[in-house]
């Protein structure tokens, strides 16, 4: 089972996480990280700008992006790539050459997912993918009935999701119907997953995810088939969850030498 950590607010969350991952860049300059987009991660970022002004150099980290609209003019402010860059690339001082996004220009896109596929490969896969969950239970853009061995390739939002995300643009026909997303397969890859969760709004999906049966129907219950997951959440997102009693006991008695 995954090991979830229940903080009081999305800022604690933040600072904790943020400080997990800058201890593993000093330990290994080389790290990978993989990036998830949306409101949910923006804490962890935040919280990496402070381990940046507090001295760990991130220079040297590689980053890949979990997914990315289809067909968004380049350099649109809300594609992920730019979301990427703004929050990530350019405040840590990463080496842009070392940051990967799906490609999702329409010219190529039938290769888009091979090829990205192929680059993790190349690197050497992620050390931690930062998660986020979706209404729907999606992990990356993997919508409801997506196969846990998928690659990354184009899917289709559902209503659901655009609409969520319709936010982030002037008008809902705005927001592409397509994606390219890493498949539930290549996020199961990644050596540590860590799926956070903030808000009232996220709970149903949360305990779904981490206490519910192992479906198809439900995409971030695939995290139940990986050896290393942390969950971290607030305490609105995990006001579904059954087992929060046990969550909590666990964490007052963790061993000291144990890390996330
Ligand atoms: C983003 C992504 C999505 C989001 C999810 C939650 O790269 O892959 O799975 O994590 O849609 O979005 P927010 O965080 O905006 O609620």
């Amino acid at each position: 089972m995954a090991e979830v950590i229940v903080l009081e607010t999305p800022a604690e969350a933040g600072t904790f996480v943020a400080a997990h991952i800058a201890a593993q860049v000093r330990r290994e300059p080389a790290f990978t990280l993989g990036v998830a987009t949306g409101s949910t991660p923006l804490p962890v970022y935040e919280g990496l700008r402070a381990e940046r002004d507090a001295g760990t150099d991130f220079t040297r980290m590689s980053a890949f992006a979990l997914d990315e609209y289809v067909g968004l003019p380049a350099g649109h402010p809300e594609s992920y790539r730019a979301v990427v860059d703004r929050e990530v690339t350019e405040p840590l001082g990463l080496d842009p050459a070392r940051v990967h996004v799906p490609d999702g220009s329409a010219a190529g896109i039938e290769t888009a997912g091979e090829r990205y596929e192929a680059a993790i490969e190349a690197h050497g896969g992620v050390d931690l993918q930062l998660l986020g969950i979706g209404r729907t239970g999606h992990l990356g853009f993997n919508e409801p009935g997506s196969s846990f061995g998928s690659l990354t390739r184009v899917k289709t939002l559902t209503e659901r999701t655009r609409l969520d995300n319709a936010r982030f643009f002037d008008s809902l026909d705005e927001v592409p119907i397509h994606c390219v997303t890493q498949g539930l397969g290549t996020i199961l890859r990644a050596r540590h997953l860590v799926l956070l969760a903030f808000g009232e709004s996220k709970a149903e999906a949360l305990a779904a995810a981490v206490e519910g049966p192992v479906s198809a129907s439900m995409p971030g219950s695939a995290i139940q088939l990986h050896q290393r997951v942390t969950v971290v959440v607030d305490t609105a997102a995990a006001s579904q969850l059954r087992f929060a009693d046990y969550y909590r006991w666990a964490q007052d008695h963790k061993p000291e030498w144990q890390g996330i």
